[in-house]
């Protein structure tokens, strides 16, 4: 695998390549990652992988100091999948000048759920991912699930602004208990590791009750969600959000349209401790 720091230097080794298959992560790879590199594999070659902690994306009192910076590992496990390029430059290599041109989702997507409670965090987002695949020009980008807003913004930003790169979504990596992987649930302690899978329990029990409602009993879904963000907080949580939105477009959803079938997603954030964690369920 090539480790390639400098935009010049990774434009030279992947001239000629029009295939690319790209997967941006901030590094501490766990399986969640790799399986976006696998997925990768599958839509095109060369695997390109990046890991740069953007520090656009954090807000002055979020984790940039603290988040988790693993590189040997990650080279190591990236190594494994047979990734060809890793792209990991400085903040001098991304940034030679300070980032002044930024992209700014349009608030109904961006500003809503993650948004409403990090501000401007799509924007650091959409930012930095338009200047890497400006970097990489790859055919395929891979984004996962987990991230579902960010997945959606990202969608939406490329073809809003035509970029010839097809998004590609990949499924959420779990443990065994339910727990989606992330690179903060390295921040939870041993005890809150035990309670974390509860986040998720609770998003499928909203599952079942919207399942469960019939043309008689259309208790509102604004409902569900208050009394789901009722229980997590009994449990010691700090719940931001448990939202019930239209898959198509992340507005609100109604009891109508549970009717009629429409895809429907529950997404959830919520603290335990100091960790913040996010998660979300199809419906
Ligand atoms: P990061 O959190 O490192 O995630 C990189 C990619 O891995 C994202 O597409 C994310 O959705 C995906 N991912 C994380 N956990 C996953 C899991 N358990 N299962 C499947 N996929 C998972 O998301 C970012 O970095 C950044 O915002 C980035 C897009 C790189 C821009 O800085």
């Amino acid at each position: 695998m090539k480790i390639i720091s400098d935009i010049q230097e990774l434009r030279d080794h992947l001239r000629g390549q029009n295939r690319a298959a790209f997967v941006p992560t901030m590094g501490n790879l766990h399986e969640g990652h790799l399986s976006l590199m696998r997925l990768a594999r599958q839509h095109g070659d060369p695997v390109v992988a990046s890991i740069f902690v953007n520090r656009l994306q954090f807000a002055p009192n979020e984790d940039f100091d603290s988040y988790p910076r693993t590189m040997q590992a990650d080279i190591d496990k990236l190594e494994k999948e047979g990734v060809y390029i890793l792209f990991a430059p400085t903040e001098r290599d991304l940034y030679p000048q300070p980032q002044e041109y930024r992209i700014d989702p349009p608030q109904q997507l961006g500003d809503i759920l993650e948004g409403e409670f990090r501000p401007g965090f799509f924007k650091g987002v959409c930012t930095v991912v338009l200047k890497l695949l400006s970097c990489v020009q790859p055919k395929v980008a891979v984004f996962g699930k987990k991230d579902y807003q960010q997945l959606m913004i990202i969608r939406q930003m490329a073809k809003q602004f035509a970029l010839p790169v097809d998004i590609i979504p990949g499924e959420t990596i779990r443990s065994e208990d339910g727990l989606a992987l992330s690179s903060r649930n390295g921040y939870l302690s041993a005890e809150e590791r035990a309670q974390a899978p509860e986040l998720q329990r609770i998003l499928k029990e909203v599952r079942e009750q919207l399942l469960g409602l019939t043309e008689r009993t259309t208790e509102s879904l604004s409902a569900i969600e208050m009394r789901a963000v009722a229980e997590l907080t009994q449990r010691g949580w700090q719940p931001d959000y448990i939202a019930i939105r239209q898959q198509s477009d992340l507005a609100p959803a109604s009891n109508s349209q549970l009717q009629v079938g429409e895809p429907l997603v529950i997404l959830t954030a919520a603290k335990l401790g100091n960790t913040r964690l996010i998660d979300n369920l199809e419906v």
